[in-house]
């Protein structure tokens, strides 16, 4: 779906919906919808002191024009109280708007970009939002769908109308959002196919059609080169799958020796069944999404690439299969990370830890400024803070700062746990250096501590167990995949400055 941004007069406008947006407790139009409603003779105003409509947050009513306007239909979006209003109104009211123009149906639709409160922020950010809420909300991923109910019909194209503001700024947002949901897009349509379309060796030739297209240097290690490098985690964990284990290394700029270096690094379980420590059958369809971690990863480098941002950035994404089998690792068994420290398995459903341990001792190798790493490490995560945020662990108070703050600006919010000594007490063991899970006390945070024997750099620590995946239908987030991580990582870029 595009958006492109147009000048011109509501009335005139040649399209099939227009869309206007008003606060909860309006009274009269005002501004945009005020010239409209004396061309609608009043339209507007009769639906508003009928007491009908509040505006309350998405709220949508439809008007249709009688051929008084051009445009047989006029939408109105509520934005809720002006009070509360702020960047994720502005996503959600226009995801609402996008999956009206759907429902209806519709192949195009102008949002009439005035009747919001303009002077809030510059016409470069309502670009942003408004195309990065319209893009995410009309997305669907129908490709396993061959049988259609009717004919298939996409909404192909949205337009931001202005009259009295210069369109070019708002265009530049548009083409920055533009860009970043194109990601966010690839994201979800990741994590939505299942793990027999997407296996390790699919993920990798993934990041490799992204350098092929972007230029961000891919390079791809097979089995031979993990066993050479001895990432014994990675190793242990894929031992039963057919599909072979791929270790992604996606690098951008790195020439650019000034800049500071970012390393983004994330879990790729393609499907994890639990192993031998098994999961029940009830909801284990859901482990195809195991991978949302190694997705963002993918995403991030290539917008990152795309919008040719000032830093260098690596991308890590070790990737297999947890599968039970006669060559399965075991309860008991020792592996030896990348860094050399020695791991008690406990329990073989604790596999993203494990990977993830080479990863960030890889990610050693580069001396990196900071390194944020994305997993759906836990389902405690779920149990701790729901389904509306991520939970943040860290080493660094300054690097957790910044991730906090893009979390805020992009939509992607984040909540810090503690990871204080005394956690990773928990996870020590007799026999070895480290074992994979603690005593089932604060499990999210017991994987965080897990995590911390592998890194010695400022470090960012991201469960979206909690936010890789959503069941209910949300305003700019349809049903099912959330393509989490890419927004956050982009701004928590776009907003670093080194102070
Ligand atoms: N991939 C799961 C975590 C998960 C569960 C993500 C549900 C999303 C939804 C992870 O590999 C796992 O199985 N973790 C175990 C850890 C435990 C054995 C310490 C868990 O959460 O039960
Ligand atoms: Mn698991
Ligand atoms: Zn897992």
């Amino acid at each position: 779906m595009e958006v492109i941004v147009k000048k011109g007069k509501a009335a005139s406008e040649k399209t099939t919906a227009l869309v206007g947006f008003f606060f909860e407790g309006t009274k009269r139009p005002e501004g945009v919808l005020k010239e409209l409603n004396s061309s609608l003779k009043g339209k507007i105003s009769a639906l508003l002191e009928s007491g009908d409509v509040k505006g309350k947050s998405g709220e949508v009513s439809l008007i249709r024009t009688d051929r008084l306007i051009h445009a047989p239909r006029l939408f109105l979006v509520g934005l809720g109280k002006r009070e509360k209003f702020e960047k994720e109104t502005v996503r959600q009211a226009a995801g609402t708007a996008a999956k009206m123009l759907k429902q209806y149906r519709l192949e195009e639709g102008t949002f009439l970009a005035e009747t919001l409160p303009t002077q809030k922020f510059s016409p470069e950010t309502w670009g942003e939002l408004l195309t990065e809420g319209a893009r995410l909300g009309a997305y669907s991923f129908e490709r396993y769908k061959t049988v259609q109910e009717e004919p298939k019909k996409a909404l192909k194209k949205v337009s931001l109308l202005v009259g009295r503001q210069a369109p070019a700024r708002m265009e530049r947002g548009v083409k920055i959002a533009t860009i970043i949901t194109d990601s966010v897009y690839r994201v979800r349509d990741l994590v939505s196919e299942p793990s027999n379309a997407v296996t390790p060796s699919r993920l990798a030739a993934v990041a490799k059609e992204i350098g092929q297209k972007t230029g961000v240097k891919v390079t791809v290690l097979e089995k031979p080169a993990i066993e050479k490098l001895g990432m014994g985690g990675l190793l242990g964990v894929s031992r039963a799958s057919h599909e072979g284990p791929r270790f992604i290394i996606m690098e951008y700029n790195l020439k650019a020796k000034h800049r500071p270096l970012f390393i983004f690094v994330g879990k790729g379980i393609t499907f994890d069944t639990g192993g031998i420590s098994i999961k029940p059958a009830n909801n284990m369809e859901q482990m195809k999404y195991d991978m949302s971690g190694a997705a963002a990863v993918l995403g991030t480098l290539e917008a990152v690439t795309r919008l040719k941002l000032p830093f260098r950035v690596v991308g890590l994404a070790p990737t297999c299969e947890n599968m039970p089998g006669g060559h399965a690792y075991k309860p008991g068994d020792i592996l030896k990370a990348l860094n050399g420290k020695t791991i008690e398995v406990k329990n073989t459903d604790a596999e993203g830890r494990l990977i993830l341990a080479d990863a960030l001792s890889y990610a050693q190798r580069y001396k990196p400024d900071g390194v944020v790493d994305l997993a759906t490490l836990t389902g405690a995560c779920i149990i701790a803070v729901g389904n509306f945020v991520i939970a943040l662990m860290t080493n660094n108070d300054r690097l957790a700062k910044k991730v906090m703050q893009a979390g805020e600006s992009s939509g992607e919010r984040t909540w810090q746990l503690p990871l204080w000594e005394e956690y990773s007490e928990l996870v020590k063991s007799e026999i070895a250096d480290i074992k994979n899970i603690g005593d089932g006390t604060a499990g999210t945070i017991t994987g965080a501590a897990f995590l911390k024997e592998f890194v010695n750099y400022p470090w960012v620590h991201l469960d979206i167990a909690s936010r890789a995946w959503t069941e209910k239908d949300l305003p700019y987030i349809p049903k099912g995949a959330v393509g989490i991580g890419v927004r956050l990582l982009v701004d928590f870029l776009r907003h670093w400055k080194n102070e």
